[in-house]
């Protein structure tokens, strides 16, 4: 329990952030960001030592987080401001550095802190009204240069706007044209950027978000030389798609972000798809992904189109297993017609069970010796199998 560590220690913990924001909403959040009015990284290491948990420590900032699995940590903060710097006025600041903590927040409601010593555990604080701005669902920045310290704030203005159905407050979205207009985006690290889109790109109003982005006129610092509306449609229809294809218990793509991402390119020449995976500095693997994707969706399209009577099912497996599966929301939301989606769905329930039954490794046991042989008859078998010609006993 932090509280009681902190009471021990002598410090005030509180729980800031998303956290408060989701609580009070009623929305599930995961992410435990504590701010802590003393020593936040010697209260960290309580922590870790309370429960066993790897601390990892940020001495230049402050900060430290608690690593209890991959999954779930919780960061903390020291909101020391002028702690040191006046320790004469000792009582006084003890509230002005949470208060100073919250005051360089993006929005109202992300700046509300809870109360976690005993004495106090579960009070509000709330000095920018971010309750109020929750309840009437609003994104509020707190001061008129938000924007301008912190440009990445426009995309999480956007995000929060679009996840929660809420409306960017008349002024704060005067200050952010303002910035737009100014350029500011273009002075912000491609890797801050990336780590606002990426997280844009994982939600399931992404959708939303990208045409916000356009409206607002900052699709193109984002996406350079990509046309909106020529990939609109498309994406327009893709939550639905990812939706469908979740449904059907199917292929569920590994990396979210990676779908919208190949959707967004799809329309794009090789090269400039090519310029914006290395702006965000997309592996290597990722990079040859949105690449096959782009390459190979319209005759894959084309095949879907004509099958089943002019084209072999193994074609059709074929060509589907060429383009990476983060891309199938993308096919399905280009084949529009139902039909059509009918027959995707079916492929996919094919290539999903049509893994050779016999493998190489099957054929090592009968004793015979591995070669590139293997794959071509291993192929053949598999091609023969889909298309009826060939039936392997169970
Ligand atoms: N924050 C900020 N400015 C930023 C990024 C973060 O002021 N550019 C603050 C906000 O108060 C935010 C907190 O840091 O609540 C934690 O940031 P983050 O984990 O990115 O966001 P969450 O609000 O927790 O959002 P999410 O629900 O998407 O995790």
């Amino acid at each position: 329990q932090a509280g009681q560590i902190a009471d021990r220690m002598g410090f005030k913990v509180y729980a800031a952030g998303g956290l408060v924001r989701d609580v009070l909403l009623g929305h599930e959040n995961l992410d435990i960001d504590l701010v802590v009015e003393g020593d936040g990284i010697l209260l960290a290491l309580e922590l870790g030592r309370a429960y066993n948990a790897k601390v990892r420590q940020h001495h230049q900032f402050g900060t430290a987080e608690v690593v209890f699995s991959d999954d779930f940590k919780i960061d903390v903060a020291t909101a020391r401001v002028e702690f040191y710097a006046y320790p004469a006025a000792l009582p006084q600041v003890e509230s002005s550095t949470l208060h100073q903590d919250l005051y360089r927040r993006d929005f109202t409601i992300n700046a509300m802190a809870v109360a976690l010593n005993e004495d106090s555990f579960g009070n509000l604080v709330d000095f920018f009204d971010g309750r109020e701005d929750l309840q009437n669902h609003i994104v509020r920045v707190l001061h008129n240069l938000s924007f301008i310290e912190d440009p990445t704030r426009i995309l999480r203005a956007i995000r929060f706007e679009q996840r929660y159905g809420f409306k960017i407050e008349p002024q704060t979205l005067k200050f952010l044209n303002e910035s737009v207009r100014r350029g500011v985006l273009a002075k912000v690290s491609n890797d801050r950027l990336w780590d606002e889109l990426k997280h844009i790109l994982a939600e399931t109003e992404a959708e939303g978000m990208l045409r916000r982005m356009e409206e607002l006129g900052v699709w193109a610092y984002i996406f350079p030389r990509v046309n909106y509306w020529e990939v609109e449609p498309v994406l327009k229809d893709l939550p639905r798609s990812i939706r469908q294809i979740s449904d059907w218990g199917m292929m569920v793509p590994s990396s979210g972000w990676l779908v919208y991402f190949i959707a967004v390119l799809h329309w794009s020449d090789a090269e400039i798809a090519r310029e914006n995976c290395a702006k965000y500095n997309l592996s290597k693997r990722q990079t040859e992904k949105v690449l096959a994707a782009l390459k190979g969706w319209s005759s894959t399209v084309a095949l879907i189109w004509k099958a089943p009577r002019h084209v072999k099912v193994s074609q059709l497996a074929k060509a589907l297993l060429q383009m990476p599966r983060e891309s199938y929301p993308m096919l399905l939301a280009i084949l529009e017609e139902d039909e059509l989606k009918e027959r995707f769905r079916e492929l996919l329930n094919i290539i999903k069970d049509s893994k050779p039954r016999i493998n190489g490794k099957y054929i090592k046991q009968l004793g015979y010796r591995p070669g590139p042989v293997y794959r071509e008859a291993l192929d053949a078998l598999w091609r023969e199998r889909l298309d009826g010609n060939l039936r392997t006993e169970e």
